[in-house]
């Protein structure tokens, strides 16, 4: 990881970075924002303001500036931006209507909400992400059983008839593409002072298999719905800034790399960067949404207009399905829905933080920095100054992400290399709203999978880049260790 200091603001901003002459720069990168310039003055202020520093910031109880709120119950991310405007937050309204909406199979009377599938995950956007936060595992023994239509999913390759995910549901008289069971080994870990933590490593099996024998060599990569609150502000963070934290040949010898992850976006036919999803293959909320609507629901929009969804061509009994594009929507969901989705979506505001100054918080905080969290975790940012978008504009934000892929070691790989993202790498992820997991969820269930039941087994995951933090973790005194933890449930 590189410091970040002004002159490396000032620096970026300028068309060609050292060492990727032939790529974009930072501007070109952001074409989903109407940006106003920052001056030099301000980006002074801005470099003091996100400075990563252990003492406590007085701003740092907002973890979404002027767009936080102070509800960190059960509805903790179910609250719009407060810095909304009218129309916006009837926008919100509608885009909400549409994220709950439960869609049916094709052909229904009820036109505006048909289209689903042939083959799908889920039947909303809400099952996966309930209350706007993560997904729900099934617990032992709860209803349901196995993980059908559960939060937790797939994506594939090398498996030409089953598609780019597999999707455990579809409509009556159509097989699934299979089932998925996962199962967990149990591994113990002991820390100083005697404390045991046992982690559960899982195992995935498909079974009842819909469409032929699954192919010698097929790669897959196990995801968990990630929580949805202050996405509109972290695609609102200038690239440069995240740019600039990136060291992929870990010049400075910290043994941190990340590597921003650079894909070509459908929506606006250029290079732009990786900000969303587990290994930040999507630029924008948009893109994720549309994404989301096509591989997850079945449905089309004019991102992804193919009305039946992930079904290949080897799967033709779903193909020739009726679909619900076709009347006057055109599209399963037209423009004009995927536009409220994406506004809804983009425009969820974060709880306060009311004991960011607590003593134990603060200790916690400091144990953060010195075991080395802070070097992936990047605590603060500002966003753009943007044209006609006040609600996310120039507002200094505490996600705690980088925003970078890094290698977390053998322990958390899928084996599965994306185009720009390694079979050992994933997404930085932000820890703003972790307290409030709980609560929205009803469950305690971290990392890209779910594996991790408590915020301590999270960490101890950590391997690759992150190994010597997790290392310090586990030799803390049980004081700090317990400090640290408390910090992350303040955030
Ligand atoms: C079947 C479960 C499922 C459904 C249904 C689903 N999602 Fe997701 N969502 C996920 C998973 C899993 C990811 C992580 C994807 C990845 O890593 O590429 C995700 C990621 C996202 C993200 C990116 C979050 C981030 O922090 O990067 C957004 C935004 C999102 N979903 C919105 C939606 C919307 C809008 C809908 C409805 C159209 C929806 N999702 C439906 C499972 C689901
Ligand atoms: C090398 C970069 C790096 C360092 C250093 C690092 N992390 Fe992480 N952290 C990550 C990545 C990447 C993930 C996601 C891994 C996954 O999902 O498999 C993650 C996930 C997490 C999660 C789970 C978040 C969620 O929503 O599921 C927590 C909690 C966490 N880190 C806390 C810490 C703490 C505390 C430290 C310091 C002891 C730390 N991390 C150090 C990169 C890092």
């Amino acid at each position: 990881m590189r410091r970040i200091g002004l002159a490396t603001i000032l620096l970026v901003s300028l068309p060609v970075i050292g060492g990727a002459q032939s790529r974009p720069g930072p501007a070109a990168l952001e074409p989903h924002l109407e940006i106003i310039a920052r001056t030099p003055d301000e980006a002074n202020r801005i470099a003091r303001a996100t400075a990563v520093d252990p003492a406590l910031n007085r701003f740092e109880h907002l973890p979404a500036g002027a767009a936080s709120h102070d509800d960190s119950g059960k509805t903790a991310f179910t609250h719009a931006l407060p810095t909304l405007n009218d129309a916006q937050i009837l926008d919100f309204l509608s885009g909400r209507g549409i994220f709950r909406k439960i869609w049916v199979g094709a052909p229904s009377s009820t036109k505006a909400s048909d289209g689903l599938g042939p083959l799908y995950n889920a039947r909303s956007c809400l099952a996966c992400h309930p209350g706007n936060g993560r997904g729900h595992i099934p617990e032992d023994g709860e209803k349901g059983g196995g993980h059908r239509g559960a939060a937790l999913m797939l994506k594939l390759s090398g498996a030409p008839a089953y598609g780019a995910q597999l999707q455990t549901n579809s409509l009556s008289g159509l097989p699934a593409e299979a089932r998925l069971d996962v199962t967990y080994r149990q591994e113990t870990v002991t820390l100083r002072g005697g404390e045991t933590v046992v982690l559960h490593r899982p195992r995935y099996r498909v079974s009842a298999l819909g469409y032929g024998p699954w192919p010698e060599g097929a790669l897959y990569s196990p995801r968990l719905a990630p929580p949805l609150p202050g996405l509109g502000l972290i695609e609102a963070i200038p690239a440069a800034d995240i740019l600039a934290a990136e060291d992929p040949d870990d010049t400075d010898g910290d043994g941190i790399s990340g590597r921003a992850r650079r894909v070509m976006s459908h929506e606006y036919g250029v290079e732009m960067l990786g900000r969303f999803g587990r290994k930040a293959a999507m630029a924008t909320v948009r893109a994720q949404t549309a994404d989301a609507f096509f591989h997850d629901i079945g449905i089309s929009s004019p991102l992804l207009p193919d009305a039946w969804g992930d079904c290949r061509a080897a799967q033709t009994p779903c193909r020739d399905r009726p679909h619900g594009d076709g009347d006057v929507r055109g599209f399963e969901i037209d423009a004009k829905g995927l536009d409220l989705v994406t506004l809804y979506t983009s425009s969820l505001a974060l709880p306060t933080r009311p004991d960011a100054a607590a003593p134990e918080v603060l200790r916690g905080k400091t144990v953060f920095h010195e075991t080395g969290c802070a070097a992936c975790h990047r605590p603060a940012y500002v966003t753009h100054r943007l044209k006609d978008d006040a609600a996310r504009s120039f507002q200094l934000i505490w996600p705690y992400s980088d925003f970078l892929l890094h290698d977390m070691g053998e322990g958390l790989a899928d084996h599965r290399p994306e185009d720009g993202a390694g079979g050992r790498e994933w997404k930085t992820p932000p820890l703003w709203g972790l307290g409030a997991t709980r609560a929205v969820a009803g469950q305690e269930r971290y990392l890209h999978d779910g594996r991790a039941r408590s915020l301590l087994e999270a960490i101890l995951w950590h391997g690759g880049e992150a190994k010597p933090a997790r290392d310090r973790v586990v030799e803390l005194p049980p004081d700090e260790r317990a400090a640290l933890i408390r910090f992350l449930q303040s955030l």
